[in-house]
């Protein structure tokens, strides 16, 4: 099935196009969305093996795999490559590749001559459903993650599902992870059909990927569409990951952020139902449906409560020691969507307690 959904943003909008397949016609989206432009293409040294055929005669410019490439160094280089290219004002970039490509690519093509187009290619499941869409583009600093970057909306964002066969598990993993927890702040139809097809999609069936990138993106869409600049609802997206990232950071990332994801969004749902900001049982059908995604639900016992808590005090978004989390009120709606905020202030005590849980 051919999809086409679009985003709209202040300066217009744009289409997503999700194929099966749609790769070996690449070309086509590249003419049709760059026009005359004289295109580029960003890639990291391992996606680049999966360049098709149809782009060969476009220059590549490649950097390592991976998030340490996600620096203003790499930015330096790329820039300074597309310079010796002769790549000028009427340039095009194509971002042909995961999550990192997309910000470090999105990043190069907004500050290049002031900003030149960009396509997104996204080939990991977290970038088709996520990082490819809604113009965020970042590189980090010694001092954290996306502190330098751009709202810098694409031209068009094309998915060939296909590419995932080639992704590994474990980044696999990370997408699904991504993917539960848009089906738990905004859709509580998908949250079901993932139960109902997690064998299907874990095989992993084509048709039935397909249709999981397209719900996936469809909530995404909906959610920058509604906040294109981060001042509100987009914060839902930030579900599970307060948590998270303290698990992360704490384990020296032997924890991925997927599996971290995984946890942390149980972990804040059992903390939204001690508030009684929702049903009881929520956390655990919310375990229930990553486990049958092969995704961890509770803490290693080495991460300790104390360790975790001192973490979340230092993350940037939590100032003045004061932690807060964007929680649901329910399977598919957050609690900010019936007005007030989008994220809530945690009780440090009660944060405490459910981190010291037995694990
Ligand atoms: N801009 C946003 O809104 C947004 C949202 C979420 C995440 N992000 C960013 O995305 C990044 C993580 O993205 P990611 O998980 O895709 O990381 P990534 O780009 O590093 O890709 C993960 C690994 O998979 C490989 N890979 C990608 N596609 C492949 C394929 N089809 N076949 C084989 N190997 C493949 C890559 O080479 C890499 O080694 C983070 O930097 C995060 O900050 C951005
Ligand atoms: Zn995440």
């Amino acid at each position: 099935m051919v999809t086409t959904l679009s985003v709209r943003h202040t300066g217009g909008e744009y289409p997503v196009y999700i194929e099966r397949g749609s790769h070996r016609s690449l070309m086509k989206f590249v003419t049709r969305h760059c026009g005359d432009r004289v295109p580029i293409i960003i890639a990291d040294e391992t996606v680049a093996r999966l360049i098709p055929q149809d782009l060969s005669g476009i220059p590549r410019l490649t950097f390592p795999p991976g998030e340490a490439s996600k620096t203003r160094l790499q930015w330096e280089r790329v820039t300074d490559a597309m310079l010796d290219h002769g790549i000028g004002r009427d340039g095009a970039v194509i971002a042909f590749g995961g999550g990192v490509t997309g910000d470090l690519a999105g990043f190069v093509a907004s500050t290049y001559h002031r900003g030149l187009p960009v396509l997104q290619v996204p080939t990991s499941l977290l970038a088709m459903i996520d990082a490819s869409i809604g113009g965020k583009t970042a590189v980090d600093t010694p001092a954290g993650k996306n502190l330098v970057g751009t709202f810098h909306q694409p031209v068009a964002v094309v998915i060939d599902p296909m590419v995932l066969e080639s992704l590994p598990a474990k980044e696999f993993r990370t997408g699904l992870s991504e993917a539960i927890k848009h089906a738990l702040i905004a859709d509580a139809e998908l949250f079901a059909w993932l139960g109902t097809h997690a064998s299907d999609i874990l095989s992993p069936d084509p048709a039935h990927l397909e249709e999981l990138v397209r719900r996936c993106v469809a909530v995404k869409a909906a959610v920058v569409e509604e906040d294109e600049r981060e001042a509100g609802r987009r914060a839902v997206l930030n579900a599970g990951h307060t948590v998270a990232h303290a698990i992360e950071a704490q384990s020296e990332y032997a924890i991925s952020h997927g599996e971290a994801v995984a946890i942390g969004l149980v972990l804040e749902c059992r903390i939204a139902e001690r508030m009684g900001l929702c049903e009881t049982g929520t956390a655990t059908r919310v375990a229930v449906l990553l486990e049958q995604f092969q995704l961890p639900v509770t803490i290693p016992p080495a991460l300790t409560a104390d360790a975790l808590l001192a973490r979340m005090k230092l993350d940037k978004k939590n100032r003045g020691g004061v932690i807060r989390c964007a929680l649901v009120a329910g399977i598919g709606t957050m609690v900010g969507a019936g007005g007030g905020g989008w994220t809530q202030e945690v009780d440090l005590s009660l944060m405490r307690e459910l981190l010291s849980l037995p694990r």
